[in-house]
């Protein structure tokens, strides 16, 4: 079974159904900068997510369905110098400290632990998803519910492991209460704290995980669909967008998408790797 194969399977796609008049055998890789084509954005976008469904829980049913196009950025408020200051000039043991004591935002009342992020420090992968859900703020550890059961799936089928050359990482480091989506008071406050693990850590790739985190991290409200396929930049880092793991629990139809985000990301990672 070929490696795409061995994805889909880990996915819980044995036989795979395109929609009509869709090209069986997408490509296995990508090239970075246009990788899929109109069309198929076109399909990701209007057919292959309806948008409750794109939305519906990275961290469990109760998550508020809101629109695919609905800016996630757009209504942060005006942001905090001094404070981002002081946090750019953070190491590992300030950042931890920080973060478990941080009262920045309300979400400090409800949390029972921070989630800093897992995994190694020097990694050359660095994921990140929207924010805690209700087992990782139980664990104080990113994706440990049946999302993360994916995403440990899908590090499996890139030959990665969680801890070995890759860390894991928030936009939100509080869980959102009930679930809802985080707020944008909540992304500015903490938006500093994942900008600095970013720096330290100085991956060859991002892989940005969801909607969410992606309109947060690249500060646009362009639709998933139309973020993926192509290779974005933050901070000089290139970034790969995906699907969230828990959509992919449920959506059947952009499980192969996700293999070719995938691939493109692997594809981006050995790049800068030749060039180092
Ligand atoms: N969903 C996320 O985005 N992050 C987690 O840590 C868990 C679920």
């Amino acid at each position: 079974m070929d490696r795409r194969a061995q994805f889909l399977e880990v996915l819980g796609i044995r036989t795979e159904w395109l929609p009509k008049g869709m090209p069986k055998g997408m490509p296995k890789g990508m090239p970075v900068g246009a990788a899929t084509s109109a069309r198929e954005a076109v399909q990701a976008d209007n057919v292959a997510q309806p948008v409750p469904m794109a939305d519906a829980g990275p961290r469990g049913a109760a998550h508020q369905p809101i629109p695919e196009d609905a800016p996630a950025v757009a209504r942060v408020s005006p942001v905090v110098p001094q404070r981002a200051a002081e946090i750019a000039a953070m190491d590992w043991a300030a950042l931890e400290a920080s973060v478990s004591g941080c009262t920045a935002c309300g979400l400090c009342e409800s949390r029972t632990n921070t989630v800093l992020g897992v995994g190694d420090r020097a990694a050359e992968w660095m994921l990140v998803g929207e924010a805690p859900g209700q087992n990782e703020d139980l664990q104080g550890e990113p994706f440990v519910g049946q999302a993360g059961k994916l995403l440990d799936n899908m590090l499996g089928a890139l030959n990665l492991a969680r801890g070995h050359n890759v860390f894991i990482a928030n936009v939100l480091k509080c869980r959102p209460p009930e679930n809802r989506d985080p707020a944008p008071n909540e992304v500015e406050q903490c938006e500093p704290y994942l900008r600095r693990q970013i720096a330290l850590i100085r991956p060859k790739v991002i892989v940005v995980l969801g909607r969410f985190a992606a309109q947060s991290l690249l500060r646009t409200t362009t639709p998933i669909g139309k973020l993926r396929g192509t290779v974005h930049e933050y901070e000089g880092i290139p970034v790969v967008v995906t699907y969230h793991p828990a959509y992919l629990l449920r959506t059947l139809t952009d499980k192969a998408r996700a293999w070719e985000d995938l691939c493109l990301a692997r594809e981006v990672h050995d790049r800068a790797g030749a060039q180092a």
